[in-house]
């Protein structure tokens, strides 16, 4: 049996170039929190098909021996992994740097966990007194619980001057969505959050989803969410959003901003042409936690 706080580094002969120093430390230790594991066949190799599986942060054999996969994509809790003298075997992934590798530390305690997913995101662990702990979300993203069940995680990208297209697709780029709103305190940390950008001037705004949708004309209060997971319009009261439907030389504006509006106390979303890019200094991107 090993020793308390002993660790082995298992290092995988076929590493895809992504996961190049990506390793997985393997200890005794105990999930204590989590939900919704993926049991694994146990045919299959528990800690191999982890490595190789670009959404699997961790795998756990328990003390009966049945493995479990936990994946970034369907966490709706914290997970708490408990460092243990125990039959039971946790491997986390985690970037290894090179010189460490060359050393092969002789304990896990030295190490950070962190790990990389194919988004560029991160997700680190966090030291506890008895073990580790890893937030439901990617790395720096926000988290906001809504009221309809869902938990999202939102993360705001300063791009200048991009249309909103181009917004959608740089948020697909790191596997997310342009983000709806459904409360208004999401647009209150989105508002803030440009009011920080100096100098900020009237009609810098960052791109959200929404978009009027009507069978005819343009100037129309259905606006469609197409995240796949936004369901509430309550963002869009009236004290909050202010639609304008057109231009002052009578375009529509069919899509949705977080905008600094300094005529316009205390109102945070802005209608504008989806395809403006001369205001625009970000993206807001998001996804629901499964
Ligand atoms: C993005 O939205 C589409 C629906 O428009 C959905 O099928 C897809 O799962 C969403 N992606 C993420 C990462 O939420």
């Amino acid at each position: 049996m090993l020793l308390h706080f002993n660790s082995i580094l298992l290092i995988f002969s076929q590493l895809p170039t992504t996961l190049c120093l990506m390793k997985m430390i393997k200890f005794h230790g105990k999930v204590d929190v989590a939900s919704f594991p993926i049991q694994i066949n146990p045919d299959e190799n528990c800690f191999e098909d982890c490595f190789q599986d670009n959404y699997c942060l961790m795998a756990y054999l328990d003390e009966s021996v049945e493995c479990y996969h936990y994946r970034y994509t369907s966490r709706p809790k914290t997970i708490v992994v408990k460092d243990l003298k125990d039959e039971s075997v946790v491997a986390i992934k985690a970037i290894i740097p090179p010189d460490l590798l060359s050393t092969c530390p002789s304990t896990h305690d030295s190490l950070d966990f962190t790990m990389t997913i194919p988004s560029g995101d991160t997700y680190s662990w966090t030291k506890t007194p008895d073990g580790y702990s890893l937030n439901p979300c990617r790395d720096t993203w926000k988290s906001f619980s809504r009221t309809d069940g869902n938990i999202v995680c939102l993360q705001i990208f300063q791009v200048n001057n991009i249309d909103q297209p181009a917004a959608k697709k740089f948020c697909m780029d790191r596997e997310a969505n342009l983000t709806g709103v459904a409360s208004v305190e999401e647009t209150v940390w989105m508002h803030e959050t440009l009011e920080e950008i100096p100098p900020v001037i009237e009609f810098d705004s960052f791109w959200i989803d929404g978009e009027r949708q009507c069978a005819e004309g343009y100037q129309c209060d259905t606006i469609i969410w197409s995240d796949g997971y936004t369901t509430s319009s309550t963002a869009l009261d009236p004290g909050n959003f202010w639609a304008s439907y057109v231009t002052s030389t009578n375009v529509p504006e069919q899509c949705l901003t977080i905008a600094h509006l300094p005529r316009n106390p205390g109102i945070k979303i802005n209608d504008i042409e989806c395809s403006k890019t001369r205001t625009t200094l970000g993206v807001v991107c998001g996804y629901a936690l499964l």
